[in-house]
């Protein structure tokens, strides 16, 4: 038998509890040992759940129990978290995890650990909720040189977006549906403004190109405050607008954004809409490859969990397979200075002045929009400032 803690019982910690509960037999089979969870660690009493005897408060039990071998922290955050697993960690318990701010920013410290105590430390959950992705690009898509990674990333921004597109909603509208459906938290910053998205990207480019990314390395754009205009205007052009985490390898070094883009309509990612995510991975060998579902969710988050927690259980003296060193300060080129295509928002005044930078333009309700080709969003600006354009909105063009 092995013992099994949970750290946090909120929503994806009760969805763990209730699903090693309720399909014990099964987990247990295929994890060829009985699982057993001994103890859930939260502030708060639950009296009322058929498992409250589980309940306890100080972590030094979980810590000091030789017999808990594997530990699922779904507390979320970057203090109390980080040190949990740390100290679980060094005591040689594995660690099971969807906390993607904590993967995020001391993912290559704790790999490292868990890598000199010969133990697991996986967080498939921390992306994509219950889509399989991490686990498919460590080891399905291993011999591959991968080099790019795109993908809508945040359910909420991707049914605020999708809300504008089809149903002509304005921003805000569509923000407050998004609070009332229980998609958007009360403080929607980290969703509209890009920070979760950046998160999830740092984990997915670490794992594909085998160094740490941090948070802070990830040029950030949201969506607060997308202009309804702005969305037809492209969907004119024959273009969706579309939260993108991308990163890509160039040559020793990579790019790595979380911005607004444009879709070329019909394009695999184009047309993926409401909550729903997509992670479009490149290697040399398979072309692209995608991932697509629910990236959140009670449920779908907790069954990729508890498959980590299977993970560990069958390995329980063995490394898995994820792993990547920690990365340097000048690892990560800023996106803005790589040529890529871009679409130009102006006002229909700047029309004229738009063509000289050799775009087609097409008009709308007052704006004009336009493609440049290969250019840095850097050199845009700039060409933009001569012909006295300051009125504008860069959005990259990603198929
Ligand atoms: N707030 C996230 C989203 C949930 O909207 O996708 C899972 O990270």
């Amino acid at each position: 038998m092995v013992d099994v803690a949970i750290i946090g019982h909120g929503v994806v910690g009760s969805g763990v509890a209730e699903i090693i509960i309720n399909h014990n037999e099964l987990i247990s089979q295929k994890a060829k040992r009985q699982i057993n969870l001994k103890y859930i660690l939260d502030i708060r009493d639950f009296p009322d759940l058929p498992y409250s005897d589980k309940f306890i408060k100080d972590f030094d039990t979980i810590l000091n129990d030789d017999d808990v071998r594997v530990v699922v922290e779904t507390a979320g955050g970057a203090t109390f978290a980080y040190d949990y697993v740390k100290a679980c960690l060094l005591r040689g318990k594995s660690v099971v995890t969807s906390n993607k701010e904590l993967v995020a920013l001391k993912g290559a410290e704790l790999l490292k650990i868990a890598q000199d105590k010969n133990i697991n430390f996986l967080f498939e959950a921390s992306v994509g909720g219950g889509i399989p992705v991490l686990r498919p690009i460590a080891q399905c898509l291993a011999a591959n040189d991968l080099i790019e990674i795109t993908g809508i990333l945040n359910g909420t921004t991707n049914f605020i977006l999708t809300k504008m597109i089809k149903e002509n909603m304005q921003f805000d509208d569509a923000l407050s549906m998004a609070q009332r459906l229980g998609y958007a938290e009360r403080d929607p910053s980290a969703d509209i403004d890009g920070h979760d998205a950046a998160r999830k990207i740092c984990i997915l480019a670490s794992l594909a190109f085998g160094k740490h990314i941090y948070p802070e390395q990830i040029k950030t754009d949201g969506i607060r405050g997308m202009l309804l205009s702005d969305v037809e205007l492209a969907s004119r052009m024959g273009y969706v607008v579309k939260l993108i985490g991308h990163s890509k390898v160039l040559g020793d070094k990579v790019s790595a954004s979380v911005c607004p883009a444009v879709i070329p309509t019909g394009s695999v990612i184009s047309n993926v809409e409401d909550v729903f995510n997509i992670i479009k991975v490149r290697g040399d060998a398979i072309g692209d490859v995608a991932f697509y579902g629910r990236g959140a969710g009670k449920l779908p988050t907790a069954s990729a969990v508890v498959a980590d927690v299977i993970d560990c259980v069958k390995h329980l003296a063995a490394r898995k397979y994820l792993f990547w060193e920690d990365g340097d300060k000048d690892y990560v080129v800023d996106p803005d200075s790589v040529a890529y295509d871009y679409m130009i928002i102006t006002s229909v005044a700047n029309a004229d002045a738009l063509a000289t930078l050799g775009c087609n333009t097409v008009e709308h309700n007052g704006s004009v929009a336009g493609i440049v080709e290969k250019t840095s969003k850097n050199d845009i600006t700039t060409r933009l400032q001569k012909c006295g354009i300051n009125d504008y909105r860069v959005f990259r063009v990603i198929d």
